[in-house]
């Protein structure tokens, strides 16, 4: 049959009828070659996200977008290479404490990742807050540095997934975003083509993420690891709670002084353990754990021993940054200017909105609107109450950070927007949602 033109493939999904695999292929390549303008491939998008992609097409758009440009050969690294990605939230700094935490037990971290867009941080900049850290090695320096100390995090390369880098900006600005098909394309392609053979998915739930119910995150899931599998990848799934942030710092700096807290056996209890969680799934899915009791126990020692903040040292020096850091976290940007948010009344913590906490950060500096805006590194805030916890009246609920005085105004009124306070006892929430 004759090639289809742009607009028949557009039709064909509005209509609510099934793509062939070349129809596919065809629109991720016409897109990539920009023979198929923006504004075609956001109705496309917009009719995939209103219709559905069943799983053989979700399989074939993937795959597609995982060779529309180069795959990255990790061979020469020795071992089973094993990824993990986050659908997005706030406060998730887990990258920086899992990434030297699993290299110290000895599986290579090779990883790509990505900038913070929106509400949610991106783990690219948060290591650029580290002075001197660069994100852009070329390939050879990424693989020969994995090969040396067993872990390295950069930027995407132009050249990896370029269909990703297109349709994701594109997404980002037409509302096609929470499209389970969309999203499973946009991380399964980025993890084929980056080489890995196993990866494990933080799927997260709640007010701060993409999926804001157990349904809609499970039906992610089954459809990550479905379509992972089918593309010859190992996966694991988790769905982890994200209807109040991550640990209690928000912003860039502020993560990594966190992250760097709990690599010395000293930061907040629910990052720790969603580390452990994630981190000895990678370990089992590497072959260097026989389970995950032994993966967690392997990881507890990892930093119980010291070696694990020893890779972070090595990790961050190999990529230009200043290692004292990881002794001295007051070397990390500070912002001119905090605020203390008080509490009116005493009450217990009953609920965050996270995404407006993550808006309450950006609004002081830390996120961006546009992926060429500056972030200000030092800009953020940092709880000192979790759902569950009491507070008495008078006591400080945050701190917010920012460079820029004028702007603690819009953060104290987003972020006490995006707390509820009980007269009651309220528990404290579960992080591991299903597995
Ligand atoms: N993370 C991604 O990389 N892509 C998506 O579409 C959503 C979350």
């Amino acid at each position: 049959m004759p090639e289809r033109t742009i607009e028949e493939l557009i039709e064909v999904k509005r209509d609510g009828r099934r793509h062939t695999r070349e129809e596919v292929v065809q629109l991720v390549t016409s897109y990539v070659a920009h023979a198929m303008p923006d504004y075609q491939m956001a109705a496309w998008m917009m009719a995939a996200l209103l219709r559905g992609l069943d799983h053989d097409e979700t399989v074939w758009l993937t795959d597609a977008m995982a060779h529309s440009g180069k795959v990255m050969d990790l061979s020469s690294i020795p071992g089973l290479k094993v990824d993990k990605h986050s659908t997005g939230g706030v406060g998730d700094k887990t990258t920086l404490v899992l990434a030297p935490m699993v290299a110290a037990c000895g599986a290579p971290v090779a990883k790509m990742s990505g900038r913070g867009l929106g509400h949610t941080g991106g783990t690219l900049d948060k290591l650029e807050s580290i002075p001197g850290f660069r994100t852009s090695l070329t390939s050879e320096e990424f693989v020969a540095q994995v090969r040396r100390i067993g872990v390295a995090v950069i930027a995407q390369s132009p050249d990896i997934d370029p269909a990703d880098k297109q349709m994701y900006a594109l997404r980002d600005v037409t509302g096609t975003v929470p499209s389970v098909p969309l999203i499973v394309g946009s991380i399964i392609s980025k993890k084929v083509a980056g080489g890995a053979h196993g990866v494990v998915l933080d799927v997260k739930v709640g007010s701060g993420a993409f999926m804001k119910d157990v349904e809609h995150a499970r039906v992610l899931a089954q459809e990550l690891k479905r379509t992972g599998e089918a593309l010859g990848l190992s996966v694991e799934v988790l769905l982890t709670d994200m209807d109040q942030p991550l640990g209690c710092a928000v912003g860039n700096a502020l993560e990594v002084a966190e992250a760097i807290a709990t690599l010395r056996d000293d930061g907040p209890e629910d990052l720790f353990q969603e580390c452990l969680a994630l981190g000895s799934r990678m370990l089992v899915l590497s072959g260097v754990a026989r389970d995950l009791d032994d993966g967690r126990s392997r990881l507890v020692g990892a930093v119980e021993s010291g070696a694990a903040l020893e890779k972070f040292r090595r990790w961050v020096e190999a990529q230009g940054g200043d290692p004292r850091v990881a002794d001295d976290p007051s070397l990390l940007p500070h912002a001119a200017f905090t605020r203390e948010v008080l509490a009116h009344e005493a009450g217990w913590v009953s609920h965050y909105d996270a995404e407006c906490v993550g808006r309450a950060a950006m609004a002081m500096g830390a996120g961006r609107a546009h992926l060429d805006d500056d972030v200000d590194p030092a800009a953020g805030l940092v709880l000192h109450a979790k759902v569950g916890d009491r507070v008495e009246a008078g006591a400080s609920l945050a701190t917010l950070h920012s460079s820029r005085e004028e702007l603690l105004d819009a953060g104290e009124e987003r972020f006490r927007n995006a707390l509820c306070m009980s007269e009651k006892a309220v528990g404290q929430r579960d992080l591991v949602i299903e597995q």
